[in-house]
């Protein structure tokens, strides 16, 4: 499948049309942002990680029963997924404390969150991203209460093969974002899971193995992303073509 036009090109990915209407071709850049883009470096290898990571992720929730906009990857950084229309909210959930909860309400990081936290935000680098909740996104259109109710309920079962999906890699899944989209009126997982959206720590050492060591500048970001891969059992190819 050929990349025709590029429709989208996002802080680290960029889509592109393909010869079927309902497929784009999803590329995973080797660009990093932090601080809605204020920061932006390249990290050489970790398109085609974050791709392979994302691809593993997504076929385990596929097999599960989860709708994802999953077809097959491509290359190293590159997938054939599902064209969606993306609702304009992203769903955060936190297993534990960090990052934005802990700034906003001075809670320790770290602390254990029963039952997790489920958090909505716009979709809104001009604003952004600010918290919103379910009313907001009745009231201005970005939501129905039926979408809100289905994208919950699969985000809440999303976690539930996630946690120990990552548990079995010795990774502590802290916090991560999710974004949905529509086709036809089902509602399908899209986007990515990778280091990049998900907080991910080493269960014994608590050392961050995730985008805050971009964020923090803690150094060893490609490498801690490989070793989650590793970690996951995924044989990371760069620059080859990968055939599924
Ligand atoms: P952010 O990092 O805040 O998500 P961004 O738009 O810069 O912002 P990228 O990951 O670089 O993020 O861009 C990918 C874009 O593609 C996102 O806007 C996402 O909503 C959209 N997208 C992801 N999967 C699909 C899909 N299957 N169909 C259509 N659009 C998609
Ligand atoms: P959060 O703690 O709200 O923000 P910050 O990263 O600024 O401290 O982020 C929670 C998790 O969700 C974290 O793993 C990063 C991810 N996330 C994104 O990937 N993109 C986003 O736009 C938001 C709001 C969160």
């Amino acid at each position: 499948m050929e990349k025709l036009a590029v429709v989208y090109r996002g802080k680290a990915k960029t889509l592109y049309t393909t010869a079927d209407p309902h497929r784009l071709i999803l590329e995973f850049r080797d660009d990093a942002s932090a601080f809605n883009g204020r920061r932006v470096e390249a990290l050489a290898g970790k398109g085609a990680i974050n791709n392979q990571i994302n691809h593993f992720i997504m076929q385990r929730l596929q097999a599960a029963g989860i709708a994802t906009q999953l077809e097959r990857l491509l290359s190293a950084d590159q997938a054939l997924v599902k064209k969606l229309t993306m609702l304009p909210v992203e769903c955060v959930v936190r297993n534990r404390a960090a990052g934005a909860l802990c700034r906003r309400l001075a809670i320790a990081e770290g602390q254990v969150l029963n039952p997790p936290l489920f958090e909505l935000f716009l979709k809104s680098d001009a604003l952004d991203d600010p918290l919103i909740n379910e009313f907001y996104g009745y009231t201005f259109g970005w939501i129905t209460p039926e979408q809100y109710r289905q994208i919950k309920q699969l985000t809440f079962q999303i976690n539930a093969l996630l946690v120990p999906l990552f548990e079995q890699a010795d990774l502590l899944l802290v916090d991560y974002k999710l974004e949905f989209g529509l086709l036809g009126e089902q509602i399908v997982l899209g986007d990515e899971i990778s280091p990049d959206n998900c907080r991910l720590w080493d269960k014994k050492s608590g050392n961050k193995l995730d985008k805050d060591r971009f964020r923090q500048e803690l150094g060893h970001v490609v490498e801690s992303y490989l070793e989650i891969a590793q970690r996951l059992g995924i044989e990371v190819h760069q620059n080859s073509e990968v055939t599924t």
